[in-house]
C-alpha cells in the first residue's frame, strides 16, 4: 500500500509500505508531517521493485506502474503522553498551541520591509496557489468587460497583474498582452494561448507611451505602502500614449456601500468554490484571537499619501502595535492592512510534476490536515483613497471613479 506524507509547506511524499512491513515514525515524520492512506483502487508503485520494497516512490515515470489494492489489515500503535508536551514542533503541537504566539508579520516601515512582506505574503503565495486560484477565476466582471469592449478595434492593451488571463480574451479586436509576478499564473495564460510574461507591476518592460489602454484589476491592493501603490499607478500611466486610458480596480474597505452589502458579505453561506471566486479564501479564526493582546490586532495600520488627508467615512483606526491582523472571511474589514487566508484545495503540485496526488474525502480530518492555509497581504482602500492617489500624479486626469463589486475603481486618462 502507498501512504502519503505531507509537510506543512505543501510538499508531499508517497511511501511504499509492502505487505508485512513495519513503519516506525519518529521526529519530523511523526510530528510535523501529516500522513494518510488515500482511498483508491490502485497505487502507483515502482515497477522495478514490483511494490515489494519499502521506500519513497520516485518521480521516475519510466519506472512506475499500477498495483491493484487487496484487503488490507493494519495496526497503529501510539504512545500516549500524560503530561504537557514541550516538543520542537509548536506550530502543530496540540499541547503548545494555546500558549503559542503565532508568527505574524508586521506592517512594513521601509521599502525593504515592504518588498520582503510582498515577496512572502503575495508573490510566494500566488505561486503556490496558482492552479487552485485559477480554477476559481472564470467569471469576468461586467464593467471591466464593458471597458474592454468599448476600446477601438486594434487597440494595444496591457493587463498588469493579469492572473490567469481572465480578461485577455474578452475582445478579439484588441491586441492584449498580460504580465504578472507569478510565473505559474503566466504559464496558465500561455496554456490558453494568451500573450503574457513575468514582471513586476512596479517596472513593466513595455516602452513608454506604447499602449492605447491598460487595466490593472485587483493588483494594487497587494502593495504594502502608499508610495509603492502610487509608483504602480505611475507605471501604468507611463505605458499609455497621450489620450490612452487605464482602468484600475482595488478591493474596498467598505463592503457595505449605499446601504447595500457587497456580494462578498452577502454570500456568507455560499459554497466554498464560490467563496473564492469573489476575492479571497475561506473563513478562519483570526490568528489575533489566539493572542493575549488581541485588542490591538483589530486596528488599522493605514499609511497615507503625504498630501492625502484621512477620509472621515473610512472606519480604520490607527495603531500602536503594527502586527497585521488576519481577516475572517465574509466579514467587514476592521483594518486597512491585513492578511487574508486562502485554504488550498487539491494537489499543490504544478502541471508536469510527477508523483501522486493526495486526495481524501471532502471535509474529512485528513483532508483538513492536508490542506495548507496561505495568507495574502492586502491593503483595502477607503473611499476616495485610490482617486486621491491618481489625482496626485502629473500628466493624467481621473475620468471616472466608482464603486463596483466591493472595489474602488478609477478610469484614468493620460494627458
Ligand atoms: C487578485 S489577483 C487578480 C488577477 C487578475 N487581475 C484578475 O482580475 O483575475 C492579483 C494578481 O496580482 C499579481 N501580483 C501581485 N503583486 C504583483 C506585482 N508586484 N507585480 C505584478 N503582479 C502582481 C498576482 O500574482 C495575482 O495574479
Amino acid at each position: 500500500i502507498v501512504m502519503d506524507f505531507k509537510h506543512p509547506d505543501g510538499h508531499t511524499v508517497a511511501i511504499m509500505l509492502p505487505r508485512c512491513s513495519l513503519l516506525v515514525m519518529a521526529g519530523e515524520s511523526r510530528y510535523l508531517w501529516t500522513h494518510g492512506i488515500t482511498p483508491r483502487k490502485y497505487d502507483v508503485v515502482q515497477a522495478s521493485e514490483l511494490g515489494q520494497k519499502v521506500g519513497t516512490i520516485t518521480a521516475d515515470v519510466g519506472d512506475l506502474t499500477l498495483n491493484r489494492r487487496e484487503t488490507r489489515t493494519s495496526f497503529t500503535f501510539r504512545k500516549v503522553r500524560r503530561s504537557p508536551c514541550n516538543c520542537i514542533y509548536p506550530s502543530v503541537c496540540d499541547s503548545q498551541k494555546g500558549q503559542q504566539r503565532q508568527v505574524q508579520p508586521s506592517f512594513p516601515h521601509n521599502e525593504m520591509e515592504a518588498s520582503k512582506l510582498e515577496q512572502e505574503y503575495v508573490h510566494k503565495v500566488y505561486e503556490e496557489i496558482a492552479t487552485h486560484f485559477s480554477s476559481t477565476r472564470h467569471s469576468p466582471w461586467p464593467r471591466i468587460v464593458e471597458f474592454l469592449r468599448s476600446l477601438p478595434k486594434g487597440s494595444i492593451v496591457a493587463d498588469v497583474g493579469c492572473g490567469n488571463g481572465k480578461y485577455l480574451g474578452i475582445n478579439e479586436d484588441l491586441y492584449m498582452v498580460g504580465c504578472d509576478r507569478s510565473k505559474n499564473l503566466v504559464d496558465i495564460c500561455g496554456e490558453k494561448n494568451f500573450q503574457a510574461f513575468v514582471c513586476d507591476a512596479l517596472s513593466v518592460p513595455i516602452r513608454s507611451g506604447s499602449c492605447d489602454a491598460c487595466i490593472s484589476i485587483a493588483v494594487i491592493h497587494h502593495f504594502s505602502t502608499a508610495e509603492r501603490r502610487l509608483a504602480t499607478i505611475r507605471e501604468l500611466a507611463r505605458l499609455l500614449r497621450p489620450g490612452g486610458m487605464a482602468l484600475i480596480y482595488v478591493w474596498a474597505m467598505e463592503q457595505e456601500y449605499k446601504n447595500q452589502k457587497s456580494k462578498y458579505l452577502k454570500e456568507k453561506n455560499a459554497s466554498k468554490d464560490k467563496d473564492e471566486e469573489i476575492n479571497t479564501g475561506m473563513a478562519q479564526r483570526p490568528l489575533c484571537d489566539q493572542m493575549p493582546d488581541s485588542s490591538s490586532q483589530d486596528s488599522a495600520c493605514s499609511d497615507r499619501l503625504p498630501d492625502d488627508s484621512k477620509d472621515e467615512d473610512c472606519d480604520a483606526k490607527s495603531v500602536a502595535d503594527s502586527r497585521l491582523p488576519v481577516h475572517t472571511n465574509r466579514t467587514s474589514f476592521h483594518s486597512q492592512d491585513l492578511l487574508v487566508p486562502w485554504h488550498l484545495k487539491g494537489s499543490t503540485k504544478k502541471k508536469g510534476e510527477s508523483g501522486d496526488t493526495v486526495s481524501f474525502p471532502a471535509g474529512s480530518k485528513e483532508q483538513k490536515e492536508l490542506s495548507p492555509v496561505f495568507h495574502r497581504y492586502y491593503h483595502v482602500f477607503c473611499e476616495g483613497e485610490l482617486e486621491a492617489a491618481c489625482r496626485s500624479l502629473d500628466g493624467v486626469r481621473v475620468q471616472k471613479s466608482y464603486y463596483d463589486q466591493g472595489n474602488w475603481c478609477v478610469v484614468l486618462q493620460k494627458l
